[in-house]
């Protein structure tokens, strides 16, 4: 039997390892610390965690490009861990330098990574708040002077809502985002579901808890739901890894996620 990573924590000094870093590591990022690749090693001999994030990185890559090529310049970016290794600004800014992007995490460790990267930027800042505190978040000072709300914005959740439970009534926070923004704008989710591969989305929660964290997967219904009165975009609610991608992607981590882009009916 592979050996399994030993617990760790969601928070972060260098004594031990953090989510955002790890992540960072699965995608080839430079914001990470010994402690953080030991633990990385681990499990993705424990389960293909590199291949997962790359899957959702990839999609989140893929989707804000279809948005900032169809003319959307604001991004919020709720859930963003360390904006590094491909992330929205690096994306959208190629197709217009003008685009702004404000990043939102609530682990202190992560903003503190996150405002260092982008500290002689003027478009693109971090938020440190709770994703499940719209006013909080839509309030924030780096909101308010980056992000004009009479003009369309892509909202973008990319792997963080199966980090809020049932009890946190994710499909009631992602409709105040979505009602904060005017028609025209766009809803970017990919969410962990066990609809298509249970048994490595069993590993994967698994080692959601080693790492502190509940993961709740969710189906395909449930995902739908978040875009109320939103227009999904074709290919609708699909496999992540397969959403606008040339060429097939059969690998089972592909399907770990779904992965949908809505555009707000006037
Ligand atoms: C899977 S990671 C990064 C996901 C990133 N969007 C991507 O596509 O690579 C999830 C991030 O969400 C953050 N997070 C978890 N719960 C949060 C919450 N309630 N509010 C804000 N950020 C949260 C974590 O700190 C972590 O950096």
């Amino acid at each position: 039997m592979q050996e399994r990573p030993k617990r760790v924590s969601a928070g972060g000094g260098v004594e031990r390892p953090n989510l955002a870093r790890l992540f960072d590591y699965y995608l080839g990022g430079a914001h990470n610390f010994a402690v953080d690749r030991e633990f990385a090693e681990r499990s993705i001999k424990f389960f293909a965690a590199d291949d997962a994030a790359r899957t959702t990185r990839s999609f989140l890559r893929r989707a804000v490009h279809l948005c900032a090529t169809a003319g959307i310049r604001q991004f919020l970016d709720l859930g963003s861990g360390i904006p590094t290794a491909g992330n929205v600004h690096e994306v959208v800014e190629r197709v217009d330098p003008s685009c702004r992007v404000v990043y939102v995490d609530n682990d202190a460790a992560t903003v503190a990574h996150g405002r260092t990267m982008l500290r002689t930027s003027t478009t693109a800042a971090v938020v440190h708040a709770d994703v499940r505190d719209p006013d909080a978040v839509l309030n924030a000072p780096e909101t308010a002077r980056l992000l004009d709300l009479d003009e369309p914005v892509a909202v973008v959740m990319v792997g963080i809502l199966p980090y809020l439970s049932d009890d946190d009534r994710p499909a009631d926070v992602v409709a105040k985002y979505r009602e904060a923004v005017v028609p025209g704008s766009r809803l970017v989710v990919s969410h962990l579901t066990a609809d298509l591969e249970p048994e490595m989305m069993g590993k994967l929660v698994h080692l959601g808890t080693l790492a502190g964290t509940t993961l709740t997967p969710r189906g395909e219904a449930a995902v739908a739901e978040l875009f109320t009165g939103f227009d999904v975009l074709a290919p609708g609610v699909v496999p992540a890894g397969t959403w606008h991608q040339d060429g097939e992607d059969t690998s089972p981590s592909s399907c770990l996620s779904y992965g949908a882009v809505g555009v707000r009916l006037p």
